[in-house]
């Protein structure tokens, strides 16, 4: 199935993720002048009533873009909608994301035929994100017309499948866009993602290491002095499995090898993470996925985009002289 035009002529099959905090216009903006595709979640924009501003923004400065650079334009944006019950501004954000015509909707935790229908009125499109291929069924019986598959090693929320499994299996039963989220923060890795059956892959972690990050520098730089093995998979903090940053747990004063479970029925994605032993997920306990070796330093998001095209031609190049 060929891909929506969205998610075509893009410089490289990339689409930077939402991250709860870290993403800000700003980032969006230089992600999508850099040619992928720049995303956020909705509960970024604080108040509720910061969400319009920030979208005016977003399409204003992307305009302003292309009307300077014809030949190279920018790639669209995404909003990520979290679609579980919790969330009580899913509708407000929802008339938002309809009145500004956001391009590519990414929802989360929850699949609702209203809330697709809605984004499809308007000529939208619907990326569903899921950890396994039962989620994967039901997103796209529910109308969404893209599914992201994020598999182990994913920052935040993530699942604990082989990428090469989930890709697998939903690909014996779906032909439309399909991305793959995990430790992606490597060209290489990226043309993999693709080359195992992806169209897109999907990379967080390696851009909360950038100027334009809403985040401390002691968390880009812990980024760029962490790797695999000081990932930590834990439901502690919200509810829902994810990977957080070693050191960041043990400065919130919390043994890592020794976390206690969480209470599912206690998840809230409405507000700002739960506290846990006075540590708040996301702004103390700071989410990564595994790849994060790959980032050597922080610099602005475009150089991080140039560095990923580098690497992904070169990957290309080399299977190409096999
Ligand atoms: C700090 C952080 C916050 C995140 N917040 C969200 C979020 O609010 N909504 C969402 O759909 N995904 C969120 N994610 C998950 C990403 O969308 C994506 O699956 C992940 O970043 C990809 O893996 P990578 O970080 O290894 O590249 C978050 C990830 C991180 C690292």
């Amino acid at each position: 199935m060929a891909l929506p035009t969205a998610l075509q002529k893009l410089r490289i099959p990339a689409v930077a993720s939402p991250m709860f905090i870290v993403s800000n216009p700003e980032l969006v903006i230089a992600q999508c002048t850099s040619g992928i595709v720049g995303s956020f979640p909705s509960l970024n924009a604080r108040p509720q009533e910061q969400l319009g501003q920030w979208l005016d923004g977003i399409k204003e400065a992307l305009q302003k873009y292309d009307a300077a650079h014809p030949d190279r334009p920018s790639a669209p944006f995404a909003v990520n909608l979290i679609v579980h019950k919790s969330n009580e501004r899913l509708e407000e954000d929802l008339a938002d994301v309809v009145a500004h015509e956001v391009p590519i909707v990414i929802t989360s935790l929850g699949a609702r035929e209203d809330v697709n229908e809605a984004i499809h009125a308007y000529g939208g499109i619907v990326l569903h994100d899921v950890i396994n291929n039962r989620f994967a069924r039901k997103a796209i019986e529910k109308g969404a017309d893209g599914l992201i598959a994020v598999a182990a090693g994913a920052g935040g929320h993530a699942g604990t499948q082989s990428p090469f499994a989930l890709v697998r299996e939903i690909r014996e039963w779906f032909d439309g866009p399909l991305v793959l989220s995990g430790a992606i923060a490597h060209g290489s890795s990226l043309l993999a993602a693709v080359a195992s059956g992806a169209d897109l892959g999907y990379i967080g972690s390696a851009f909360i290491a950038t100027n334009e990050a809403n985040a401390v520098d002691e968390y880009k730089n812990m980024i760029v002095d962490s790797a695999a093995a000081d990932i930590v998979y834990s439901d502690l903090f919200t509810g829902v499995h994810g990977n957080y940053l070693r050191g960041s747990i043990e400065s919130s004063g919390l043994d890592p090898d020794n976390l206690d479970s969480s209470d599912p029925s206690a998840m809230n994605f409405g507000g700002g993470g739960d506290s846990v032993g006075g540590a708040k997920a996301w702004k103390d306990v700071w989410g990564s996925g595994q790849g994060i070796s790959s980032v050597k330093a922080v610099g602005p998001a475009s150089e991080l985009v140039d560095r990923l095209e580098g690497e992904y031609v070169e990957a290309r190049e080399r299977l190409a002289a096999l």
